[in-house]
């Protein structure tokens, strides 16, 4: 007797899986129905039966990506088909990264780095749950989890940001985060290397950090010194997170500054100690120039620093600072300070200590791409590609199943993505089907512009949001809450 196959809303056969676990990969058919996979059985063995039907013969099946560090707060609202982030298989952002985010501040000129998320007309969420609203009507192709910067809290709380808040800014700054906490944000951010946020000491980070104990939030931070302070950095880090008693996120780890190159070794013994006795996890992107605000004080001349953008001069973009400053006749930070409002790009890090720090098994891959960029750092566009291909496949630094964990099952179990990050059945659909053998990044800092190569499928909540080389208009993204 003939079996009546089994339906479902979209067949994807013939696949090779990778789960997301870190597992070995395995042949797989995979059947999804509404915003779930409900079937995961081996190729063939069960009458399969999609409306859609998705042919994966000989191609990588893997979650969708989760970026764990992106400033994508605004970008999901304005561009919401995303992509920058979906053309790579990324089908998450975790937003609100280095202690800024477009909630909760009243409208607000954004002194820098709030800069980075857009413009006056950004700003405009008094309230994270008007936030979530938001992203929700504007239906992104990717799901937005999101962080509270402490930038944000402080600057719309305090009279002079510039030093530490008083215990009536601080009570200020707790209510509004636990109303963001209450309306699903995931956690806490800090950028205490900022000048909005360096006022803040340890005392003032754990009184807002310790609210995400009992919520069950996360706490991330682009740490007060990445420099030559990075060691007592990483024990401040490390001392909040036990005072707050909540797991900790080091954003984009780095040993920036010529002086510091090497010392990845010391830093990753020190949070592999840590990681003993407290939760501590930490992202990387693949890169060895990092990219933020354009500020004087920031201007190293020992190292290469490129400009991104410019308002008064938008035609400097992707030019040198030391050629723009040869031109002008002026030192480079009186060129940063001409240029400014800016972005630059800073050939700061060792290419050993971000192949030892991407090696690492703890280190997550975060982008931190700067989508409102003119000249955006090609990560925006590269970093999840680049490491599948130039460094898992070409390079061999881990293989292919450690790299998508380093970006899916990994991510979602540091930041409590509930059903997400691991492809199995009663997950979210969220998934991407590359080829092993060609994908790569195509992003470079000359014209990084660029959508990744071999990405073929993209889908999220179980609609495509990517496929031949074109988004999809059908978008399915949502806030995610935290659970
Ligand atoms: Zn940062
Ligand atoms: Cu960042």
């Amino acid at each position: 007797m003939p079996v009546e196959p089994t339906r479902y809303d979209t067949v994807l056969r013939g696949g090779i899986l990778i789960d997301g676990t870190g597992a070995a990969r395995r042949a797989a058919d995979i059947g999804i129905s509404g915003d779930r996979v409900v079937r995961v059985a081996p190729p063939g063995s069960e009458a399969m039966q999609g409306t859609e039907e998705i042919d994966a013969t000989g191609r990588i099946v893997a979650p969708g990506f989760i970026d764990v560090h992106t400033h994508d707060d605004n970008a999901v609202l304005r561009t919401p088909d995303m992509a920058p982030k979906v053309s790579q298989g990324v089908t998450t952002v975790v937003v609100g990264n280095c202690g800024i985010s477009l909630a909760p501040i009243a409208p607000v000129d954004p002194p820098p780095p709030m800069n980075l998320l857009g413009d006056r007309t950004a700003f405009r969420f008094t309230r994270m749950a008007d936030y979530a609203a938001a992203v929700d009507a504007a239906a992104p192709s990717v799901n937005v989890a999101a962080l509270v910067g402490h930038s944000t809290l402080r600057v719309g709380t305090m009279a002079d940001i510039t030093g530490k808040a008083s215990p009536a800014e601080i009570d200020a700054m707790r209510a509004r985060l636990e109303d963001c906490l209450a309306a699903g944000a995931i956690g806490f951010s800090t950028g205490l290397w900022y000048k909005t946020n360096v006022g803040a000491d340890i005392d003032e980070v754990v009184a807002l950090a310790e609210l995400l104990s009992d919520a069950g939030g996360v706490y991330t931070t682009h740490m007060r010194d990445e420099h030559d302070g990075v060691l007592d950095s990483l024990r401040e880090t490390f001392e909040t997170g036990n005072r707050a008693q909540v797991p900790v996120v080091i954003s984009h780890h780095k040993c920036a500054g010529p002086n510091n190159w090497g010392r990845s070794t010391e830093t990753l013994a020190m949070i592999d100690a840590a990681r003993a006795h407290q939760h501590v996890a930490l992202d990387a992107y693949p890169y060895v120039a990092g990219s933020t605000v354009l500020e004087p004080y920031l201007v190293d001349p020992e190292i290469r620093i490129s400009v991104s953008w410019s308002v008064p001069h938008p035609e400097m973009a992707s030019r040198d600072l030391a050629d723009i400053a040869g031109e002008w006749g002026c030192s480079q930070q009186e060129a940063a300070e001409r240029l400014r409002p800016a972005g630059g790009i800073y050939f700061q890090m060792d290419e050993a200590d971000m192949r030892r720090i991407l090696s690492y098994a703890p280190t997550m891959i975060g982008s931190d791409g700067l989508p409102h960029d003119t000249h955006p750092h090609p990560r925006l566009w590269g970093t999840f590609p680049r490491v599948l291909g130039h460094f898992s496949r070409d390079e061999g630094l881990f293989d292919l199943e450690q790299a998508v964990h380093k970006m899916t099952g990994l991510s979602a179990a540091n930041f409590n993505l509930t059903d997400r990050g691991v492809l199995r059945e009663g997950a979210f659909a969220d998934l991407v089907v590359f080829d092993a053998e060609t994908v790569a990044d195509t992003a470079t800092f000359d014209d990084p512009i660029q959508p990744a190569a071999g990405i073929d499928c993209v889908m999220v909540n179980g609609t495509v949001a990517w496929a031949d080389g074109a988004a999809r208009t059908g978008r399915s993204g949502r806030f995610i809450r935290r659970a």
